[in-house]
């Protein structure tokens, strides 16, 4: 049991760890290139340091000297593994990688913590199976541990994806550099494009056309590249909503990535009132970044989140729910279905632990309505072994009447094993 014990206002200069989804892509396509790359400032969460075990395991040769990475990539074809991959908690790990894994000559299994294992993957099993590919799982291939032998050549394919999921729109451009035939992804609303953009670095023929990616001609990467990571807005995202809702508060948080696939958070924060600023905006590696003033804001006013907001700022709707306790008027998250099946249930996890912390709060099936300007009370709250919960709850805590109690943190090395001490180091009485 974990005691949210500190309080005070947050003063000063952080940056937050680099962001989870580009340090994934970094080792995932340089991997798959012919030549050289560094990655500086590469998130060295459990996460993120699966994903690069896993291509350690395919044969690449990575080094890490603690500070930056080098990957001399193998081109696409890997070897075997000798063992299972274990992806730990990590749902992009394991469905970027099957993508790759797809297009292999070879048999490799992969599986995950309890939670992964409960994680549905037959969103990239039906794909990667229309793409010629053999992926068994449990549950008639739903759940991992998956089995994948792969074939080379894939077939080519024009997917209509029925979810804005990032995670299943980079599989199938990572198996479709397996094959020349056609490869088409269209999504319902626009998710991440990290990917997408990392490829053409590479100088994979990428093109997006409104909500449709497709691949063309040239499906190899030859690139010698640094790629330096950004700050992540998900993390950022924490500290954003603490300075806002603590009295006296006023942080700048460095080098934040600002794509505006995962800038909802910072919309949602303008309509509410959140005193911010942007500072210093520029592009770095191929992605926009800028540094995030923020005040503590006393005036905040309830908002609705629904529609094409939601896949830009899905990660951040537990924090975003903590901060709507704080907002005049009820606040309304419609859309966001897709949360039960995070690293948790986050819509249950949610609404269970505001309950707890004695708020007004109703339970959607692709939801939540919060009523805000609520004092917080303590309690005993679970984190369902999920970081966001456990983070979110943290920040919570500075504002409750009681202490917040939170059965697990554990969880939040998946992302952000120095948030604690981050945490502490910007914190004064
Ligand atoms: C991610 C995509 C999102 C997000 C996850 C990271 C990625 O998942 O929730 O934390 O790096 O592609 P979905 O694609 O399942 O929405």
């Amino acid at each position: 049991m974990y005691e949210v014990s500190f309080r005070g206002k947050l003063k000063g200069i952080l940056r937050v760890p680099s962001d989870k989804s580009i340090s994934h892509r970094s080792i995932m396509l340089a991997s798959l290139n012919q030549g050289k790359v560094i990655v500086k400032n590469f998130l060295r969460s459990e996460d993120c340091l699966n994903t690069l075990k896993a291509f350690k395991s395919l044969g690449v040769d990575i080094e890490d000297d603690g500070k930056i990475i080098m990957i001399r990539g193998k081109g696409k074809i890997l070897k075997e593994p000798f063992d299972i991959l274990d992806m730990g908690n990590s749902g992009t790990s394991i469905r970027l990688i099957s993508g790759i894994l797809a297009g292999q000559p070879f048999y490799s299994v992969l599986t995950g913590d309890k939670y992964l294992r409960k994680r549905p993957m037959d969103r990239i099993a039906i794909p990667l199976r229309q793409m010629g590919a053999t992926v068994l799982g449990r549950e008639n291939g739903k759940y991992p541990p998956l089995t994948i032998v792969g074939r080379n050549p894939l077939n080519g394919i024009v997917y209509r994806s029925p979810k804005a999921s990032a995670q299943v729109k980079s599989c199938i451009l990572l198996a479709g550099l397996f094959t020349d035939e056609e490869v088409y992804v269209t999504e319902p609303a626009k998710s991440r494009d990290h990917t997408e953009r990392m490829l053409k670095a590479f100088g994979v023929d990428v093109k997006v056309d409104g909500l449709t990616v497709s691949l063309g001609r040239n499906r190899n990467l030859k690139a010698d590249l640094e790629i330096d990571v950004p700050a992540d807005i998900s993390s950022a995202a924490f500290f954003m909503v603490a300075a806002a809702i603590v009295p006296g508060s006023e942080i700048v948080l460095k080098d934040v990535i600002l794509n505006p696939t995962r800038t909802g958070i910072l919309d949602v924060m303008e309509r509410m009132g959140v005193n911010f600023e942007i500072l210093n905006k520029r592009t770095v590696s191929g992605e926009e970044v800028g540094d995030i003033k923020v005040l503590y804001s006393p005036d905040l006013k309830a908002v609705v989140i629904e529609g094409d907001i939601v896949p830009r700022l899905i990660d951040e709707i537990p924090i975003i729910a903590v901060l709507a306790t704080q907002a005049e008027g009820e606040t309304v998250i419609k859309d966001a279905a897709e949360l039960r099946v995070k690293e948790s249930d986050r819509i249950r996890a949610v609404v269970s632990n505001l309950k707890v912390l004695g708020i007004d709060v109703e339970e959607f099936e692709d939801g939540m309505r919060i009523r805000g300007k609520a004092k917080l009370k303590g309690g005993k709250i679970k984190s369902f072994g999920d970081h966001r919960i456990a983070m979110s709850f943290i920040v919570a805590g500075l504002i409750s009447s009681s202490p917040i109690y939170i059965d697990d943190v554990r969880c939040i090395s998946t992302s952000y094993p120095a948030f604690l001490k981050d945490f502490f180091s910007i914190i004064t009485s």
